[in-house]
């Protein structure tokens, strides 16, 4: 496992999310309104939507283009269409970034 840094701990507000890349894999990385970080692969896994152009909502994130829903921690499929759950990352943060782990 490999830990990568693809933020600064400041650079994500509560209830914010964005897309980072880590080892030519794109990451939608949140941070829900308690504060945590979370990480998943940024791709849909229904088709070829960025998660990281939908919306979070609490703690899951709903896909921009049929609205599947995502549990931010395990990555399972709350809602359809897709059923498959999206592949999560363990995050950290050491001395001010935020890093995630690679298998
Ligand atoms: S592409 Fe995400 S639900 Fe269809």
């Amino acid at each position: 496992m490999t830990w990568v840094r693809v933020a600064g701990n400041n650079d994500l507000s509560p209830g914010t999310f964005r897309q980072v890349k880590a080892g030519g894999q794109l990451i939608c990385l949140a941070r829900v309104a308690d504060g945590r970080l979370f990480a998943l692969s940024d791709e849909c896994t229904h088709e070829q939507a960025l998660l990281s152009e939908g919306e979070l909502e609490g703690n899951e994130i709903e896909c921009p283009l049929h609205y599947s829903r995502f549990e931010l921690e395990t990555g399972r499929a709350t809602g359809l269409p897709a059923t498959e759950a999206a592949c999560t990352f363990e995050v950290r943060i050491v001395d001010g970034a935020v890093e995630i782990a690679l298998p």
